[in-house]
């Protein structure tokens, strides 16, 4: 599809999306839930190098460590992990990962066959629901680091305290505070509430890694995507996905991303593991998906033959390159 080929190209326009997505795109736009208000430039020449070395400075990975208010008064210092997340695999002479494979929940890495070249790599990341159980073929069977949204830890249904999804690997969790970033406000009112259920999962389970990435985090992401796109993105966070991508760029030398960008198989199927069809999962209704993964080809230095197969991207760890 013309689609396809342009998102292979890392080049979008919302105008390539359907009337319907088109519309929910203004209706987010207009809503504007997190109060953004973007002060920077537009830059769209940029060369790969150029965005590489934007996302080093500004993506400094950053993960809630009880030293700010109101998490100071409320012994967070205590409750987080010792080790800071960027130190947990650099700990005793451990080089951090060398190759890491970070796993998209879309539908179409199913019949990829993509399990063992997936599980060839140190670590794996994997988001949210997605099992691994009953799809070892297609996606691997081993979970390093698992990105989870607010919802998941909120949110009954998912189970959090007892599903074998969430136990044995690292944890980090997400939650968008307003663009302006008060951390007072965010506390007294988060997106979904994830802070009792991070407190009670810390103090149930001490030694098992879980960190709260740090909301200014999240929006110096959606800065350099918006900083790096002529149109108007939506002004919602990035999805987990392209937070659990520039994370591991934090923590390997080498990432490579499965079926973010669609490969051949590209498909309205939302997730592998669920019957359930939507375009917007792929291109983006909420999160600015379609502009995050222009961006993300845009740095991509593999073969397009990756892509188009195996809907594979390579992407360089920020400690490779040299700024
Ligand atoms: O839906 P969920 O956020 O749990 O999926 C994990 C990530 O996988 C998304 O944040 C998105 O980056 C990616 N994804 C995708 N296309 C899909 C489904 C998920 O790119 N169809």
């Amino acid at each position: 599809s013309p689609l396809l080929q342009r998102l292979w190209r890392g080049k979008v326009s919302s105008g390539m999306l359907t009337p319907q997505l088109q519309l929910s795109l203004r209706n987010y736009l207009s809503a504007n839930k997190h109060h953004v208000a973007y002060k920077g430039g537009r830059r769209t020449a940029q060369s790969p190098r150029e965005l590489l070395c934007e996302l080093k400075d500004q993506a400094r990975l950053r993960t809630l460590d009880g030293s700010e208010q109101p998490f100071s008064s409320l012994g967070w210092a205590r409750l987080v992990p010792r080790l800071a997340l960027e130190k947990l695999y650099r700990q005793g002479g451990q080089r951090g990962f060398r190759s890491c494979a970070v796993v998209s929940s879309a539908g179409a890495i199913l019949h990829s066959g993509l399990g063992k070249e997936i599980d060839s790599h140190d670590a794996v990341m994997r988001f949210n629901t997605a099992p691994t159980e009953g799809y070892e073929r297609d996606v691997g069977k081993k979970t390093t680091i698992r990105v989870i949204n607010s919802q998941i830890l909120a949110n009954p249904k998912h189970r959090f305290n007892t599903s074998s999804l969430y136990k044995n690997v690292t944890l980090v969790a997400w939650d968008p505070a307003p663009y302006a970033v008060n951390l007072h406000k965010w506390y007294a009112n988060p997106d979904y509430n994830l802070f009792s259920p991070y407190v009670e999962h810390r103090r149930l389970h001490p030694t098992q890694p879980f960190y709260v990435l740090h909301p200014k985090y999240l929006w110096h992401l959606w800065d350099v995507i918006q900083g790096n796109t002529q149109e108007t993105i939506q002004p919602n966070p990035p999805s987990s996905g392209f937070i659990g991508i520039l994370l591991m760029m934090a923590l390997c030398e080498e990432v490579h991303v499965y079926e973010y960008i669609p490969s051949l198989r590209q498909t309205d199927l939302c997730h592998y593991h669920e019957q359930y069809y939507d375009a917007a999962c792929t291109l983006g209704a909420y999160h600015p998906l379609l502009y995050e993964k222009s961006l993300v080809q845009r740095i991509n230095t593999g073969p397009e033959r990756d892509l188009k197969k195996k809907g594979r991207v390579t992407l360089p760890g920020f400690s490779t390159v040299n700024c």
